[in-house]
C-alpha cells in the first residue's frame, strides 16, 4: 500500500521512518519532504503542504492507500476533509476538529464550557477594551493571538507598559497578521511543563509517552522562543499519579467535549500541560504531533505506527493495545546560526555514516550537485535512545558534535532540567 505524508520537517521524517517499519508499506511519498527525507521517501518538492488541490490530485493519481497530514496549516485548511471526499483514508482531524488548535478562543471557550482546567481568561476583539482591561490586571500576564502564528503568538509581558505594547502590536499593527484579530488575555500559570501527545479516534484515547520540550533559544531557558531546541521522553514530572489525574480531568473530558460540539477529534491530540500547585492545567492544545516531541516519542513506540493510525481512522483504537519501549530518548536540535531570527542557508552538511543515533532532517535540501545543504532554521534533530536519560543524552550530544555545517548552533543543556527532576 502506497502512503502519502503531508509535510517536510523533522516530525514528518520521524513519522516516515516509523511507517516504513511496516512490511505492508509500499512507496512513501512526502509532500514536499526535504533533502534528508529523500533517503527514506519519494519527495515531491513542487507540492507544498498547503497546496490542497495538488495534494488531492496527487493522492488520486498515485492510488494512495493511506495519507498522514502532519502540520497544523493543512489540517486547519481542511486537507483531511478534502482527502476523505476523494475517498483516501487518512490520519488527522478534519477542519472543524482542528479548530482546537487553530482558534485559541474556540479552545478556551470549550474548556470553560466543559470544566476542563485551564488558566482564567478573557477574550477581546477590540483593542480599546483589551487596553482598559489591562489596567485592572496583575502581572505577568499572558497575551495570545487567536489564530495560528508559527508558535510565536504568545507574549508574556511583565508589566502594564509591556502589556499595552503587546496588545497594540497584535491587534493594531497586526504583528501576527489576521490571527491577531481576536486575542485571549489569561492568567500566568507556574509549574513544570509537560507535553502529552495522544492517539485518539474520538472516543478512545491512547496517550503516548510524555515528553519535555525546550522552547527558548539559549542555555538556561534564555533568549527568544523557538519551535523547540530539543526534547526528552519520558518527562519525569509526569508521574503515574499525574497521568491518572490528566486522563480523568483533562483527556477524556476533552474528547467528550469535542463530540458534544459535533466535531469529534480523530488523529494526534497534543496536550500542552502545566503542573501547577492547583493540579494539571491545559496551556494549549495542538491538533497534531509536536515538533520536536515526535522525534523522541515515536522511537519509543513498540506497536506498529501504521496499525495504530489505521485504527484511529477506522475508529477501532479501543480494540488495540498500544505498547511502548522502556528507557529514554533525547533529541538535540542543530540549528543554523541566527535562528530563530534570519539565518544563512546553503551550507554543506557532513554527517558521519557510523553514528549510533537517528538523524531526523528538518531544514535541508539536495543542491544541484547532489550535496546536502542547509535550507532552514532548524536543520537536524539528533535522537538517541538509551536505558537511562543520562545515556540517551550522552549519545545524542556525542553524535551532535560530530555533525558539521557552518554556523551550527545547539543548546548544551537539553535534558538537564529533567535530570534534576529525576534526582530530586
Ligand atoms: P504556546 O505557543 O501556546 O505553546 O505557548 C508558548 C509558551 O508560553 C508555553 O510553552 C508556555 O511556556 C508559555 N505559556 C503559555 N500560556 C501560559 C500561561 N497561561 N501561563 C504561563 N505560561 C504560559
Ligand atoms: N514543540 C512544540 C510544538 O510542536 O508545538
Amino acid at each position: 500500500m502506497d502512503i502519502l505524508v503531508v509535510g517536510g520537517g523533522g516530525r514528518e521524517h520521524a513519522i516516515i521512518k516509523k511507517l516504513k517499519e511496516n512490511p505492508q508499506a509500499g512507496t512513501i511519498y512526502a509532500l514536499p519532504g526535504n533533502g534528508g527525507i529523500a533517503q527514506d521517501a519519494v519527495c515531491v518538492p513542487e507540492i507544498g503542504a498547503k497546496d490542497l488541490d495538488r495534494i488531492v490530485d496527487f493522492a488520486r493519481s498515485h492510488s494512495i492507500g493511506f495519507a498522514v497530514v502532519a502540520p497544523d496549516d493543512p489540517l486547519a485548511l481542511g486537507c483531511v476533509d478534502r482527502l476523505h471526499e476523494a475517498g483516501v483514508p487518512c490520519f488527522g482531524p478534519d477542519a472543524k476538529a482542528a479548530r482546537i488548535e487553530a482558534s485559541k478562543v474556540f479552545a478556551k471557550n470549550l474548556m470553560k464550557r466543559y470544566g476542563i482546567p485551564t488558566a482564567r481568561y478573557e477574550v477581546f476583539d477590540d483593542s480599546a477594551k483589551a487596553l482598559a482591561y489591562l489596567k485592572t490586571a496583575s502581572f505577568p500576564i499572558v497575551i495570545k493571538a487567536d489564530g495560528l502564528a508559527l508558535g510565536k503568538g504568545v507574549l508574556i509581558p511583565q508589566n502594564l507598559p509591556e502589556a499595552e505594547a503587546a496588545v497594540k502590536s497584535i491587534m493594531e499593527d497586526k504583528a501576527f497578521g489576521d490571527s491577531g484579530s481576536e486575542i485571549v488575555i489569561e492568567e500566568c500559570l507556574t509549574g513544570p511543563e509537560v507535553s502529552v501527545l495522544a492517539f485518539t479516534d474520538g472516543r478512545s484515547i491512547a496517550p503516548m509517552v510524555s515528553s519535555m520540550d525546550h522552547k527558548r533559544a539559549g542555555d538556561g531557558d534564555t533568549g527568544p522562543n523557538t519551535g523547540g531546541m530539543g526534547t526528552v521522553a519520558p518527562n519525569p514530572c509526569y508521574t503515574p499519579d499525574v497521568a491518572a489525574e490528566c486522563i480523568e480531568k483533562i483527556f477524556l473530558p476533552t474528547l467528550a467535549a469535542m463530540r458534544a460540539e459535533g466535531c469529534p477529534f480523530k488523529g494526534c491530540l497534543y496536550f500542552g500541560l502545566m503542573l501547577t500547585p492547583d493540579g494539571p492545567k491545559v496551556i494549549e492544545y495542538n491538533c497534531r504531533f509536536g515538533d520536536p516531541e515526535t522525534q523522541v516519542v515515536l522511537p519509543l513506540l513498540k506497536t506498529d505506527l501504521l496499525t495504530v493510525m489505521q485504527a484511529v481512522e477506522n475508529e477501532t483504537l479501543g480494540e488495540l493495545t498500544v505498547e511502548w519501549h522502556g528507557g529514554s530518548a533525547a533529541c538535540v536540535i542543530l540549528a543554523s546560526g541566527g535562528y530563530p531570527g534570519s539565518c544563512e542557508k546553503g551550507k554543506e552538511i557532513t554527517i558521519p555514516q557510523d553514528l549510533p543515533v537517528t538523524v531526523y532532517h528538518a531544514g535541508d535540501k539536495l543542491a544541484e550537485d547532489g550535496k546536502l545543504v542547509t535550507s532552514g532554521g532548524r536543520v537536524l534533530g539528533v535522537t538517541a535512545v538509551g536505558g537511562t536519560l543520562h545515556d540517551a543524552l550522552k549519545e545524542a550530544y556525542a553524535a551532535a558534535e560530530r555533525i558539521g555545517f557552518e554556523g551550527k548552533y545547539m543548546r548544551h543543556d537539553i535534558g538537564q532540567r529533567a535530570l534534576r527532576a529525576l534526582e530530586g
